[in-house]
């Protein structure tokens, strides 16, 4: 009680402090301007949000009942569908087609997704390039040299017209990240490298979207994203807010908690949730109008994207139709937190997507419904998602209330819209009674009636700046925006394991 009335003072006193500083300077609007060019459904000018879904065309592979083919795609309830993934030549430079046999010809993949639109004329086909088992290497060899951009961008445009795609998904994983293959140059030439596709796009003139899926950790960001200025660029900005935690942190937790659990996230991962810790704090920054990038902020998140200088308006919040999951070393400590058998890789390969360390959600909910009293359902209260264990086996996962409780919050903070890896973890058959794919369908029914306000614009403020936050030249540059306010440890959050993506 007396720590909580202590610091609702001191958020009050730097709140004044804030307030009188942002009157005695008038904040100019950014000269950056408005976002760029609006695609999709509108109402009264303003857009109406994204549901914006990844498929992985390997789910066509998976055996049984788990096969899982393009026609299956609920496409009525996404905007833009992401066909995951190609990958670059590292011969030419150009688009490499990852699977010929699957992707392309007549009855390949990329046909088939396209023609999806004949039947729903309004939705986007989009094709991503990357993910996580391309690797970084190629990406920043290629976008270190502008002829093999060129390159790249040539070619990418020739798919695009060859197979009538209307956009382009960067899924870079990730640029500036040493540990993935690339360099701290990699930074400047992600940039370029979108500048260019963009151009290049603009010149072909037939509306092609252009968006990238983005880490949401502070270290990322801080080595390979230009934030301002990319969302100037990209139309849309997917934010893989997911895989937060897994096998690889050494203990059994949820991988897409919306808050912080003051108790349980230290250190590293004090900060890496959906959210942030400062939501309270940002609540009351946010009632007085100041704008979100002038002071410092400690929190990954969609909030880090938005305080690194991002237009809200262009996030689209990310939700896994999957869980990551864990082998306990007892089954009787299955808490959150629970100590875990890390050296096993996760818990056990599911049936059907056949990986250790997680599972589709048509997995698990058929697990519980095979079985409802051996796997006992719990609950993250403040992280707001389920988690379920039996025995040894541990998986934290999303279920369609938790999915729902993101929608809330996305319309709530006046986000974009909502994204899920992938449209094909959804229990599309309806195995489990609750209706065919009743993940996307809540994703579906939160956003569909949601008209993205208008956002508030980027300011920047000499003064303000002067007193707490980051300096003019930073907001224009934004080089490490808001890394004043603390350095966190480099953490390692998801490098050594395969994830599904
Ligand atoms: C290009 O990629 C192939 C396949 O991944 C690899 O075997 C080869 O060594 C690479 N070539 C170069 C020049 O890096
Ligand atoms: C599952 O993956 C393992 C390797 O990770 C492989 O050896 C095995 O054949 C796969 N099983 C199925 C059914 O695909």
């Amino acid at each position: 009680m007396q720590t909580m009335s202590k610091s609702v003072m001191f958020c009050g006193v730097l709140l004044a402090v804030l307030v009188v500083a942002c009157r005695a300077a008038e904040p100019r609007r950014d000269t950056f301007g408005p976002s760029k060019g609006r695609h999709g459904a509108m109402l009264n000018g303003r857009p109406l949000a994204k549901r914006v879904c990844y498929f992985e065309s390997w789910a066509i592979y998976r055996p049984g009942i788990g096969r899982y083919d393009i026609e299956d795609i609920p496409a009525e309830l996404c905007t833009h569908l992401v066909y995951s993934f190609c990958g670059v030549s590292n011969v030419t430079w150009g688009v490499l087609v990852l699977d010929p046999e699957r992707d392309l010809g007549e009855e390949g993949g990329y046909r088939r997704l396209v023609r999806l639109r004949d039947n729903h004329p309004d939705l986007k086909v989009m094709l991503a390039v990357g993910g996580w088992g391309e690797g970084g290497k190629k990406y920043s060899q290629m976008a270190m040299d502008p002829a093999k951009r060129e390159s790249f961008v040539r070619s990418v445009v020739e798919y695009m017209n060859e197979y009538d795609f209307d956009g382009f998904d960067l899924d870079w994983e990730y640029p500036g990240a040493a540990d993935r293959g690339g360099s701290y140059v990699d930074k400047d030439n992600f940039l370029y490298l979108c500048q260019e596709l963009s151009e290049a796009f603009a010149a072909v003139g037939k509306g092609w979207e252009l968006t990238a899926a983005v880490p949401v950790a502070k270290f990322r960001l801080q080595e390979g994203y230009h934030v301002h200025e990319l969302c100037e660029i990209l139309d849309a900005i997917h934010l893989m807010t997911y895989d937060l935690r897994g096998n690889w942190v050494g203990f059994a937790d949820v991988h897409s908690m919306i808050y912080r659990r003051p108790d349980l996230d230290k250190w590293a991962y004090e900060f890496l949730n959906v959210v942030s810790l400062h939501s309270y704090f940002l609540a009351l920054v946010d009632a007085a109008r100041i704008p979100r990038h002038l002071y410092c902020t400690q929190n990954d998140g969609a909030n880090l994207w938005e305080s690194f200088g991002c237009i809200r308006d262009k996030l689209i919040v990310g939700v896994p139709f999957y869980g990551r999951t864990y082998t306990l070393g007892s089954p009787s400590n299955n808490d959150l937190h629970a100590p875990i058998m890390q050296w096993v890789g996760g818990g056990d390969p599911g049936p059907f997507t056949n990986a250790s360390g997680s599972l589709a959600y048509f997995e698990i909910c058929i697990y519980q419904r095979d079985d409802p009293a051996g796997w006992i359902r719990r609950y993250d209260n403040i992280g707001k998602v389920p988690f379920t264990h039996r025995g040894n086996q541990w998986i934290g996962y999303e279920d369609a209330d938790s999915v729902k409780i993101k929608m809330d919050y996305i319309r709530e903070k006046g986000y974009g819209g909502g994204m899920t890896w992938a449209i094909d973890q959804d229990d599309w058959r309806n195995e489990c009674g609750q209706g065919k794919n009743p993940m996307m369908t809540a994703l579906y029914e939160g956003m569909k009636d949601y008209v993205v306000p208008e956002p508030p614009p980027i300011t920047t403020s000499t003064a303000v700046s002067n007193l707490v936050g980051p300096t003019d030249h930073d907001i224009r540059g934004d080089d490490n925006r808001a890394s004043r306010c603390d350095d966190d440890p480099r953490s390692q959050p998801d490098d050594s394991v395969t994830r599904p993506m």
